[in-house]
């Protein structure tokens, strides 16, 4: 069942935060769907506008309909990531979509409220829900690379100003991560407080936290053995979900595991099966070995076993 993030939001809130998994392609909705259903999560689907370039953008909503089907316990909302204004257009306009990114960030604030205000109330005559962006993260994210340094954190009375103004339904908060598999340099840091500021100065109001990938070192490990050379990578520490969730995120990011959970499952068979050009097999380990991963994500986040409780929430 398709629901808005509002609709998880309001569940979740102050309790746990919303698994939000970036797909490509069937094997990894397939793990997606899969691992929440044995963890008994709701989770959000993110599509990112590299995710729809991909193959077809009408390929990824159709895999996702179909995984809806073969799985039909989910609860889930499908969400385009990081949209720009006109992508969250044809994703409002899709009538597939339940809740689009407007990412604004890098704009000048009055800016970023002007855009988002206009996607929310395209967004919100269709019932569909708005997130947004007040401040930057480093890292790569699509066609926009914020160089270190650059990287903003989020004002929280901007944040409140910001809220007020564009009505949107959850912000993206810039506090400390970033993007992709090199997060930090030596020590990691979440800036926690900024996130209680911005939690007291708006109570209730929903949060979302980027790059939340945890880059787990024994994966990166094994990718190194099998060919790889990723050096000096590191994410966030899982064990900050829980404490980030208890103010006020309900909305959790991670794509760049589920790419390392690909990447070693793929480099170890084809090390291992040296004389092998069939796809399927290494396919279908992938897709076992991702539902494990969500689950323990799902786990750790707060959200596993809450399905039956929201399903009731929502009368369903
Ligand atoms: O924030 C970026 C997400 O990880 C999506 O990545 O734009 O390469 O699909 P992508
Ligand atoms: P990671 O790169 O940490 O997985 O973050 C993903 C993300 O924020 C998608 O919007
Ligand atoms: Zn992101």
């Amino acid at each position: 069942m398709i629901v808005t993030t509002a609709q998880l939001f309001k569940h979740a809130y102050g309790k746990y935060a919303v698994g939000a998994y970036n797909i490509n392609n069937a094997e990894q909705a397939m793990g997606l769907f899969k691992g929440c259903i044995q963890s008994q999560a709701p989770f959000i689907i993110q599509i990112s506008k590299g995710a729809r370039k991909y193959t077809d953008k009408r390929m990824l909503e159709a895999i996702i309909r179909s995984a809806g089907e073969i799985f039909p316990e989910a609860i889930f909302a499908v969400h385009l990531d990081h949209g720009d204004e006109q992508t969250c257009y044809e994703c409002i306009d899709s009538g597939f979509f339940s809740s689009v990114m407007i990412d604004a960030s890098h704009e000048s604030f009055d800016q970023n409220v002007a855009i988002s205000k206009r996607v929310v109330d395209r967004a919100h005559a269709k019932g569909i829900s708005v997130e947004a962006e007040l401040g930057m993260l480093g890292g790569v994210e699509e066609d926009i690379k914020v160089e270190e340094g650059h990287a903003m954190l989020t004002n929280p009375e901007e944040a409140k100003d910001f809220v007020a103004k564009t009505g949107c339904d959850s912000l993206a908060c810039a506090i400390g991560t970033s993007h992709g598999a090199f997060k930090f340099k030596g020590k990691q840091s979440l800036h926690f407080d900024v996130l209680e500021k911005i939690k007291a100065l708006l109570p209730g109001f929903p949060l979302v936290m980027h790059g939340s990938s945890s880059v787990p070192q024994d994966e990166v490990a094994r990718i190194n053995a099998a060919g790889g050379k990723i050096a000096g990578s590191m994410g966030v520490d899982v064990n900050e979900y829980l404490p980030a969730a208890k103010r006020g995120v309900t909305k959790v990011n991670i794509d760049t595991d589920g790419r390392l959970v690909w990447t070693r499952v793929h480099r170890e068979y084809f090390r291992d099966n040296p004389g092998d050009f069939d796809f399927r097999p290494a396919g279908k380990i992938f897709i076992e070995e991702y539902a494990k991963f969500i689950a323990s994500r799902n786990v750790l986040l707060g959200s596993a076993n809450q399905l039956a409780d929201l399903r009731k929430s929502l009368g369903k």
